[in-house]
Parts: structure tokens; sequence; C-alpha cells
């Protein structure tokens, strides 16, 4: 049998459970407190735009993508993104995030926006948000504020309040 056997797969209600399980591994009881959770707890997330990675079919990894309106600008919020212990280090989360980031742009999405670590983002294509531009239902380190722009004027239009939006088009 081959050591791995990834695939990517659109997430579904079958993975709900196991994706739980990840996130919970990946970032422990807090993070529900975070500023993006609290977004996420505003409205569901878009399966069509969210993924897990399989290996020899057991969900190693997901990313998930909600709806938001930032400022003016009509995008998703991408996360959380999480990667088993067992799987790190095989660009398993980079590939996740492009999966996602495509489906956005083919979506007509205008931005992917996060909070996360800069140096891991910066390599997948995302930039700083000038600091203080979006207001977040909850406290939120500025300099974490990232985005990748799929349409013009993205950053002048990324200011004022980040919530969930009802995702018609
Ligand atoms: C962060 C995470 C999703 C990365 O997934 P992954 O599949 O291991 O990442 P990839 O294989 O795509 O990339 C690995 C590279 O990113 C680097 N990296 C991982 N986390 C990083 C971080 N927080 N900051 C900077 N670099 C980071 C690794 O050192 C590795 O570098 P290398 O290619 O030079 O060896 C995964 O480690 C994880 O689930 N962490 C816990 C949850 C989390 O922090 N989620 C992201 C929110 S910011």
């Amino acid at each position: 049998m081959k050591k791995h056997d990834f695939a990517y797969l659109l997430e579904d209600q079958s993975h709900d459970a196991i994706i739980d399980l990840i996130n919970e591994e990946a970032f422990g009881p807090g993070r529900f407190a975070r500023a993006a959770a609290r977004i996420r707890e505003q409205g569901q997330h878009d399966r069509a735009l969210s993924f897990v990675a399989t290996d020899h079919g057991a969900v190693i990894g997901s990313v998930r993508m909600t709806p938001v309106m930032a400022g003016f600008v009509k995008g998703h919020l991408l996360g959380p993104l999480a990667v088993r212990p067992s799987h790190k280090n095989l660009g398993i989360g980079k590939h996740l995030c492009r999966l996602a980031i495509d489906a956005a742009r083919a979506a007509g999405s205008e931005a992917v926006v996060l909070v996360g670590d800069p140096p891991y983002y910066a390599r997948i294509g995302f930039e700083k948000v000038a600091p203080k531009s979006l207001e977040f239902p909850g406290p939120v380190d500025q300099n974490r504020v990232l985005v990748v722009p799929l349409a013009d004027a993205v950053h002048e239009r990324l200011k004022g309040v980040i919530g969930w939006r009802m995702d018609h088009p």
C-alpha cells in the first residue's frame, strides 16, 4: 500500500464530526472566542467553497469558507484551516487554501480575508490589510488580518465592519 493516498473533496455534511475533532485538536477549547469564530457564529459557512483533504479515505485536513461583507467588499472569510499533526508539512494546508481561493474566485468573490500568521499565508499570496481598516465582532490582532484580493480596488474598499452575509448572487 502507498504510504499516502491524498484526495481533496468538497466538504459535505458527513464530514462535520471529524472536522469538529480536527479543529478541536488544532485550536483547543478557546477557538470559539476568536474574532473570526464570532463571524462564523453569525451564519453558515459555504460548503460549495469548503474542502477536506483525505488520506486513504480518512479526513486529515479541512478548510472552510464563510461569505462576508468586509467593509464594501463582497468576499469570503477563510478558516478554520487545520491539518492533523500526523500530516503536517506535506503541503496539504497550502493546497486546501489554494482550492478555496480558486473556488471563491470562480464564484465571483471579491476577496478572501482571514486572521492568521502572516509568514505562513504570505507564501500563499495573502497581503496585509491596513491596520484598523476592518472592525471585527471581537478583539483581533490587526497585524494578522490578511487578504487575497480578487477584484479591483479591494484594499481601498476594505473599510468598516466585517460580518456574515447571505450568499445570494
Ligand atoms: C498551519 C497549518 C494549517 C499548516 O498546514 P500544513 O499542511 O502543515 O502546511 P503546509 O505543508 O502547507 O506548509 C508547511 C510549511 O509552513 C510552515 N508553517 C506552518 N505553520 C506556520 C506558521 N504558523 N507560521 C509560519 N510558517 C508556518 C512550516 O514550517 C512549513 O515550512 P517549510 O515548507 O519551509 O518546511 C497546520 O500546521 C495546522 O493545522 N496548525 C494548527 C492550526 C493553525 O494554526 N491553523 C492556521 C491558523 S493561522
